[in-house]
């Protein structure tokens, strides 16, 4: 996997030696005892990412299955042009790393990079999967990847970087892109005062993508999910309102019906690059 990464210093491609990646220039970086390589350098240090407990919320959430039809889906459209090829696939801000890890069961032959740049999502990335490797690197300082290595990028519910993206696939490459709708998480959003999708959310990925990539597909996976209040928590917990809200939340919570009907509703939608 090491030979597929480049050095973020310089570009040169990277080669694994005991406990750390090193390029032809003498630039090292260490695999934490954790098990990911931190690709992070000295500039990327103001992006923290998503905090342990964040991460835990989302891990928990995920483990009882609630967005199992989003993980499917995101597979089917990143291992579908893959077939049983051995390629690999890359997941930008992978957090927990399920949906990478969802995408590699589905084909056996590909390997996996979770990046993240969290270290607490790292960490886990590194435990995900037995044939995913973790980085910690910062997407928007460029991905340290080398040219055209990829045979598919996912990106849900996270950072994009579409010109980075499409230097790192190869020719048949697809880019599966996961955002929210208007509709995700909607009857929750009054009663925990959490943060709105913006409307024109997807626009704005089509506009951002469409001198690089072509659209390809899109679905809407749109489904009903019947949460306890546990469930409703760490839905919260994980998501941007985490930052806000964490005092106020409990007695709003506590005076939601339980079970509670919260509808899923996320845009799937596959691009490859312009070539
Ligand atoms: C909302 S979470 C989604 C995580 C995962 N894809 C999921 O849905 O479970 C967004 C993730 O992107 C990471 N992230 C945010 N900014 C990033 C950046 N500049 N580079 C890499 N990862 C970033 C966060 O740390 C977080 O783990
Ligand atoms: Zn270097």
């Amino acid at each position: 996997m090491a030979g597929l990464l480049a050095c973020p210093e310089c570009r040169l491609g990277l080669e694994a030696t005991d406990r750390a990646l090193r390029c032809g220039r003498g630039h090292s970086f260490d695999i934490a005892k954790q098990g990911y390589v931190s690709l992070l350098t000295g500039a990327s240090t103001k992006m923290t990412g998503d905090t342990a407990a964040m991460l835990d919320a989302r891990a928990a959430f995920q483990s009882e299955g609630h967005f199992a039809p989003i993980a499917d889906a995101v597979a089917a459209a990143v291992v579908g042009p893959v077939g049983d090829r051995a390629e690999t696939l890359l997941e930008v801000g992978a957090g927990t790393g399920y949906y990478l890890s969802t995408a590699l069961d589905a084909a056996p032959q590909t390997r996996g990079i979770a990046l993240d740049v969290a270290k607490p999502a790292a960490r886990r990335c590194a435990r995900t999967h037995p044939r995913a490797a973790a980085v910690l690197a910062d997407a928007w300082r460029g991905l340290p990847v080398r040219d055209g290595v990829l045979a598919g990028v996912l990106s849900v519910f996270a950072p994009r970087n579409p010109a980075e993206v499409a230097r790192v696939l190869d020719a048949g490459g697809r880019f599966v892109v996961a955002a929210p709708t208007a509709r995700h998480l909607a009857e929750l959003i009054d009663p925990l005062g959490m943060v709105t999708v913006d409307p024109d959310k997807d626009r704005r990925i089509t506009e951002a993508m469409s001198g690089l990539f072509e659209q390809v597909d899109r679905v809407v996976v749109e489904y009903p999910m019947k949460l306890d209040r546990a469930a409703v928590a760490q839905v919260v917990g994980m998501g941007p309102s985490a930052h806000h809200a964490e005092q106020a939340r409990d007695p709003r919570l506590a005076a939601l019906p339980e079970p509670m009907e919260v509808t899923a509703s996320v845009m799937v939608s596959t691009y490859r690059p312009r070539r």
